[in-house]
């Protein structure tokens, strides 16, 4: 297997086209990362932060140095940074998977009557993603177009090639993101089905025809009856996965010793995804209940084993009707996971279950139960497991919070970003409830460049803490006018920032490549990346990211700090979707609170809207000029890339945007979308990544 890691440059999805990566000025950089820290330290640190970094840029310095070899290196690579960010953001992360860094998506509750309606369910739903994956084959999805801020460009599409190919393989002290060849004799593709927390092989091209939905319902039956044998059942091996990656590279080394073993692990790890057929858990099943159940499947006492976290695509499909997708990171963003994902419901709901017979008795031969040689060692390994999954499932505190007061509409109406005024409302509500800044993570799409992945819009912004300050000073209280030019100052420095992230030009990356190529070339590492500056500003307590869909369904994740929070956010046009985690052993958070806040925060901001908005429009006529006269009159990066307001609409008008598949169409078909067309339009990829 080619390892992506190492040389993810092969052309996939049309990137050739695409422009490589920009490489920002250092002094931009530089400037960009002192403003953002400044008031998350105290005086003291920040003077000694500026003489750090002044020494680092000056002329003739460190800093040019690298520079310079990171120029060099983006003259031979189709993307300079994206090795480096791989290792930093994904693969050298020691820490378990669920909660920590594989985000889920929620389906709405099914309602299964019968155990055999979740089978179905599971047929139709993989019937989905042949068909999804035949397009692949085919490379016949159409290209991506970025929407929202900077609408109209093309997007790389690499990241789709990898849905069901990848594999994240545990080293011990880094992991790599493996491939499975293409070859010119494709080999019979198959699913790995967990039920019960065994794993079988359905093999989903038999005598080379493509099983059909009535196959598959056929073959899911007699996986069920086969994983009931309690004679035959072996012990939770998936458990293993759920582990820090360091432990689970050694277990897996332990396993890798028994041949048996090592079969069973080359079909897990050459399958196209899991299924994950779970028993019901209990009675209630929340919004937040279903979050946490697919974040960590309820520990080993419930579906906890009935996974393989190594694999990105794992659909879930719970007897009580709970279902959704759990997906390993390192391959590809949310936004690609939610298209594959709104293809295959749209895909259940369009093509109706052709299971009209009831089955009948096959001629496929049985699906093959993968085995398991356990040593007492693997036993001992197995319960180590099972303990730190349940000490993470008692830890999560996870808050689904459905917000119906208003949507992106409103907000659109006030002239402003909906996205930037969302993150103005979460740093109100981190505000609010701890009464201090943090450094916080937006993801900003950077598919616009070749193998472009995701780079980080810092929201907590100087414009930011001055008006969540005016928000909550009480007595000594801002009037509505001042706070309203605060706001309007919060989201013009939110929207501006994150231009320069989607263009390419934020100071995440380029730092990361500076102090990667530092360390490349055997330099010490330089003072900047040792001050405690750097060491705060990374330290994102606010981990945020914005998972619009246009199917029912959201987005979660875990906090990415022992007292941070995550908070994944789905705009839709009147009411909008919170997700927000944290952890129940830091004293310091509370997932409630935070929901409590972000509401009142919320309210807060219509409130002021409307009072300052109320009788005429001309402020928020302002607003928008206010945000135009800010693009236009930056540097030259921003003009480059600008495009005027009428662009943007006649490129949001005739761009294809949407996979749709209807009854009655057996091609998939790219169709046209026009901002008018309200919800629909969001079948859109937008320029979330
Ligand atoms: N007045 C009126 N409307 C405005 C406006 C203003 N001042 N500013 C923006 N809008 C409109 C946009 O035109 C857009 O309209 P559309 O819904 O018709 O497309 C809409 O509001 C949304 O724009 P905005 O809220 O500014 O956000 P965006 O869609 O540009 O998204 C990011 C911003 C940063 C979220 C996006 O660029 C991105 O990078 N997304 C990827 C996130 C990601 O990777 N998530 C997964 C992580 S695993």
């Amino acid at each position: 297997m080619p390892v992506l890691d190492q040389e993810p440059s092969k052309d996939l999805g049309g990137g050739d086209g695409l422009p490589k990566l920009p490489l920002p000025a250092l002094k931009d950089t530089l400037e960009v990362y002192l403003r953002c820290v400044k008031h998350l330290l105290t005086e003291e640190q920040f003077n000694k932060t500026q003489n750090i970094v002044k020494q680092f840029g000056a002329p003739g310095g460190v800093g040019e140095l690298l520079q310079s070899k990171l120029m060099e290196r983006r003259q031979n690579k189709a993307n300079w940074v994206y090795d480096y960010w791989l290792n930093d953001m994904y693969l050298n992360n020691r820490l378990a998977l669920p909660v920590n860094s594989s985000p889920v998506m929620v389906f709405p509750q099914q309602n299964f009557k019968a155990p055999i309606d979740s089978l179905r369910f599971a047929a139709h739903l993989i019937s989905g993603v042949l068909e999804y994956k035949t397009l692949l084959d085919a490379h016949a999805l159409p290209v991506d177009y970025a929407r929202g801020q900077l609408a109209g460009t093309p997007l790389c599409m690499e990241q789709y090639y990898r849905l069901f190919t990848s594999y994240r393989l545990p080293g011990p002290e880094r992991d790599t993101l493996v491939a499975q060849e293409s070859s010119v004799m494709p080999e019979p593709e198959h699913i790995i089905v967990a039920c019960k927390n065994q794993f079988f092989v359905l093999d989903v091209v038999i005598n080379f025809r493509r099983l059909n939905e009535r196959d598959l319902l056929t073959q899911l039956e007699k996986i069920a009856r086969m994983a009931d044998i309690e004679e035959e059942q072996l012990p939770p091996i998936g458990l293993l996965t759920s582990d820090g990656r360091t432990e689970w590279a050694e277990a897996r080394s332990a396993l890798m010793r028994e041949s048996t073993n090592r079969d069973s692990l080359d079909m897990i790890e050459r399958c196209l995804c899991l299924v994950c057929l779970d028993d019901a858990t209990g009675p209630e099943l929340s919004d937040t209940t279903r979050a946490m159940l697919m974040l960590h499947g309820g520990g080993a006492a419930k579906n906890g084993g009935n996974r393989w976290y190594d694999k990105p695509m794992q659909f879930v499909v719970g007897a009580d009707g709970c279902c959704g997708v759990v997906c390993e990171h390192s391959a590809f963003e949310g936004i690609v996971l939610v298209q594959c994902t709104e293809y295959l419901l749209k895909y259940m709901i369009g093509s109706p279950s052709k299971l009209v017979r009831a089955a009948s008795v096959s001629e496929l031969p049985a699906p093959r139960r993968l085995r398991w040689k356990c040593t007492p060692e693997i036993h001992k390994l197995l319960a180590s497991s099972a303990d730190k999954l349940q000490r993470l499932v008692k830890n999560l505190d996870m808050n689904v919070h459905k917000f119906y007061d208003y949507g992106k509409e409103f907000i659109k109406k006030q002239k402003m970003s909906p996205d930037a005024y969302i993150q103005v409302a979460l740093q109100l509500a981190y505000y609010r409830c701890h009464g201090r800044p943090v450094s916080t993570y937006e993801s900003a799409s950077i598919r616009r460049f070749k193998e472009g992945r995701v780079d980080n819009i810092r929201s907590a912004t100087p414009e930011a803490l001055a008006f969540v300050k005016a928000m909550t000073n009480g007595e000594q209280s801002t009037c509505d006018k001042e706070k309203m030019e605060m706001l309007r100052g919060a989201i013009s420095a939110q929207t501006k920032y994150t231009i320069l992230a989607i263009t390419g030009m934020a100071i995440d990356n380029h730092l990361l490549g500076l102090r990667e190529i530092a360390h490349d070339l055997k330099i010490e590492k330089p003072e900047i990346f040792k001050d405690e500056a750097h060491l705060i500003s990374n330290q994102f307590i606010l981990s945020t990211s914005q998972v619009p869909t246009t199917v029912e369904m959201f987005c979660c994740y875990g906090p990415v700090l022992p007292n941070g929070y995550g908070a994944c956010y789905n705009p839709q046009s009147n009411h909008i979707i919170f997700s927000v985690s944290s952890f129940r052993e830091s004293p310091e958070t509370s997932s409630a609170e935070f929901v409590k806040c972000l509401v009142q925060g919320l309210l807060d901001m219509r409130d002021l809207c409307n009072k300052c908005n109320s009788g005429s429009n001309a402020a928020a006529q302002r607003q928008g000029q206010t945000l135009e006269t800010h693009t236009q009159t930056d540097t030259n990066w921003q003009s480059k890339t600008l495009q005027t307001s009428a662009d943007l609409t006649k490129n949001q008008q005739t761009l294809p945007q949407v996979l749709l598949k209807t009854p009655d169409q057996t091609k998939v078909e790219a169709q046209t979308q026009t901002s008018s067309q309200g919800e629909a339009q969001a079948l859109k990829n937008g320029s979330k990544s």
